[in-house]
């Protein structure tokens, strides 16, 4: 396993937890010492677990050895980063690092199973390029690529990939691809170890570029789900509906599905921007225009202003103001900073003049941002404050004692950006509740009559 970020390491902590016997390469002594040691130099939830079981059952174990890994194995995964370069491509220099330092340890056919998330047809670029490494054009019928796009969510990483809801797998070599899908019996037939005996999982086999599309096309799907959300949002603002109504009566439709429908601040973390990203610079290459994931980007972009743009018609002026930030992380369940909103936000507040304390239960600090001062709780935070703003739907925040939280605070201001609370319970608390396209609750003359 090549990479031990989010997903190496979660992947090689799953298959040694199906049967096989997986070594992890990492050249960072200290990661290396911790994983060791299993633990993960991340939050995920339950890999903790899976890493020392793993290593204590044998079947797991890290190294800075990737000659000697490569050697010993019959696949190698590759999990490493492609962050996306100004241009939005994605950067391929780790995989351009791990064509030429796994070339020189090919002696026979070795299937490589890539899981970063590439541009289409570098699957194809790979034997070339560590060929190119090798000083050897005929090393390039050594190596076999395997395309297994990965479908793991931070914060569910672990049960995402145990209990899938398909494995995509994509080749244009056909017995290297039926090596994959051996491995990935015990997922599909739902038969390792601990499984609760749920129903087969779907493999669908493809080619190498039409499985490295299919990795894309979700992402891009999901991201554009999330800002059709935020756009019907804008609507039920102008027109007095309710968002979260809306996409409940929507999403009951089959053919359409409840999930990623939630309105609010949008979407972060490291990948929906990415890979939106590098889908639009294809298209680019092509002179294709993608108009419809530009669109998405932009309503993203948009909402996290629109936050700014709320607290400023509350608020007047934000100089001087102070405003309380619940949750850092770019959604629940993990410490992951990465293109988060509420951190976003929190500098965009701070450009204006304001002064931005924070909580979140996981995340203690925010390398490169030491203007946001986070606190230990979120009464700590609030104190003081002319507004608060959620920008995560950690659930702790649904069970805060608003009462208490309104008594420490200046203002009454709630900025729900992630439509995750009981307007009437916070207003019941005294608070002034503003969400993302929702109706202010019907208290109006039949509550108050009762
Ligand atoms: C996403 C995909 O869901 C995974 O299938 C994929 O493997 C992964 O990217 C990747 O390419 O590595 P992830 O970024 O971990 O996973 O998180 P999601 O749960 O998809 O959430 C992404 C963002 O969308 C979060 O900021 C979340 O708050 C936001 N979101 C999600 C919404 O704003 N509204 C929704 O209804 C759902």
């Amino acid at each position: 396993m090549i990479g031990s970020g989010y997903v190496g390491t979660v992947v090689a902590a799953c298959l040694a937890h199906i049967g096989h016997k997986v070594v992890g390469v990492e050249s960072d002594s200290a990661k290396l010492a911790s994983l060791a040691r299993g633990k993960a130099p991340f939050f995920e939830q339950g890999l903790d677990e899976l890493l020392r079981a793993g290593t204590e059952a044998g079947r797991l174990s890290f190294t800075s050895d990737l000659g000697r890994a490569v050697e010993e194995s019959e696949l190698t995964f590759i999990c490493v980063g492609t962050p996306a370069r100004p241009d939005g491509k994605p950067d391929m220099s780790a995989m351009e690092a791990v064509a030429a330092a796994v070339a020189p340890h090919l002696k026979r056919p070795h299937i490589f199973v890539n899981k970063s998330t590439v541009p289409v047809g570098a699957g194809r670029w790979l034997s070339s390029a560590v060929a190119e490494a090798a000083g050897n054009h005929r090393v390039a019928q050594l190596v076999r690529v395997v395309s297994n796009p990965e479908f793991l969510r931070e914060g569910t990483a672990v049960s995402d990939f145990l209990h899938p809801d398909r494995v995509v797998l994509g080749a244009d070599d056909a017995a290297a691809l039926d090596e994959v899908v051996e491995l990935y019996q015990p997922v599909l037939q739902q038969s390792f170890p601990g499984s609760d005996g749920r129903a087969q999982v779907p493999l669908v086999r493809a080619d190498l570029m039409t499985a490295e599309m299919i990795k894309y096309a979700a992402n891009v799907f999901l991201a554009t789900k999330i800002s059709f959300a935020n756009e019907i949002a804008r609507f039920c603002e102008l027109v007095g509906a309710d968002v979260q109504t809306v996409a409940a009566g929507v999403g009951l439709d089959q053919r359409i599905g409840p999930r990623f429908l939630g309105a609010g601040l949008g979407w972060g973390g490291s990948c929906f921007t990415k890979d939106l990203s590098a889908m639009i610079a294809l298209a680019g290459e092509y002179g294709y225009q993608a108009r419809l994931l530009e669109a998405a980007m932009g309503i993203n972009a948009d909402q996290r202003q629109l936050a700014v743009e709320k607290l400023l018609r509350r608020l007047k002026n934000l100089r001087g103001a102070r405003v309380a930030l619940l949750g850092l992380s770019y959604k629940p369940g993990t410490d992951d900073l990465r293109d988060s909103p509420g951190v976003d936000i929190a500098g965009r507040l701070i450009e204006r003049g304001a002064f931005v304390t924070a909580y979140d239960p996981v995340v203690r600090e925010v390398p490169g941002e030491e203007r946001i001062r986070v606190m230990a709780d979120a009464y700590s935070a609030a104190a003081g404050a002319d507004a608060v703003v959620v920008a995560t739907e950690w659930p702790q925040f649904l069970d805060l004692d608003w009462r208490r939280l309104r008594a420490v605070t200046a203002g009454d201001l709630l900025f729900d950006g992630r439509n995750c609370l009981d307007p009437a319970v916070v207003q019941e608390a005294g608070f002034v509740y503003e969400g993302v396209g929702r109706r202010a609750p019907l208290r109006l003359a039949r509550d108050r009559a009762a």
